[in-house]
């Protein structure tokens, strides 16, 4: 690594409320695979309200106000998230629906990093679309391959949360590597 380059900062959000959530550990996995320029954070968001725009014009509620400032700080963002109904998990579209208002809302041309973990064979697959069409709309520029679906996942970790198939820790390692370089490429973008 060059010892000069400046360190990444990066927000985890885990689609998942459950403890023990397999997407949580596919967090922290992708965490521990960052290059070491990249420092991942996972932030708690279980106290975001559900959304009601007559609660928005009173103000934005402090829970959604300390991710809205936490996203705009950070370098990128990587998300985990299960497949709920072929889809989002409610909670967390809610989540994205709070962040998402407002000019100055913090995805806007924020790097975004996709992966999903499942109990069953396809690892999330369709949520991802789903997911990549909602942060279509808010401009957040998102990686675009590799894509990482990790299938039957409670296979994959261990009751501790490590991970230990190797095969997956090497398509997570792939992943952040290109999301570094994706970061730096959004940066010279929006430079240009
Ligand atoms: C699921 N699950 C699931 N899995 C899948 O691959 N496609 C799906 O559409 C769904 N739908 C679904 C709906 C609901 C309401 C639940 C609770 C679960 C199973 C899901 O992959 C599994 O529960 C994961 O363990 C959830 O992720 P976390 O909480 O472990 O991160």
């Amino acid at each position: 690594m060059d010892a000069n380059r400046k360190r990444l900062d990066i927000v985890g959000l885990c689609g998942s409320l459950r403890t023990g959530s397999l997407n949580g550990m596919a967090l922290r996995l992708a965490g521990e695979c960052m290059p070491p320029y990249m420092v991942l954070e996972v932030v708690e968001w279980s106290l975001v309200p559900p959304f009601n725009a007559d609660v928005l014009e009173l103000g934005i509620p402090v829970p959604v106000q300390r991710i809205r400032d936490r996203i705009a700080r950070a370098d990128g963002v990587v998300i985990a998230t299960p497949e709920y109904n072929f889809s989002l998990p409610g909670m967390f579209k809610n989540l994205i629906d709070w962040v998402s208002r407002g000019v100055d809302q913090p995805l806007a041309h924020k790097p975004v990093a996709i992966l999903s973990a499942a109990t069953g064979p396809l690892g999330g697959a369709r949520v991802q679309y789903d997911l990549r069409r909602v942060l279509l709309f808010v401009n957040a520029m998102v990686l675009v391959k590799p894509e990482v679906f990790i299938g039957n996942a409670r296979s994959k970790f261990a009751s501790d949360g490590q991970c230990i198939d190797e095969a997956t820790r090497q398509f997570v390692t792939g992943q952040m590597d290109s999301f570094g370089r994706w970061i730096a490429q959004a940066r010279a973008l929006q430079q240009a």
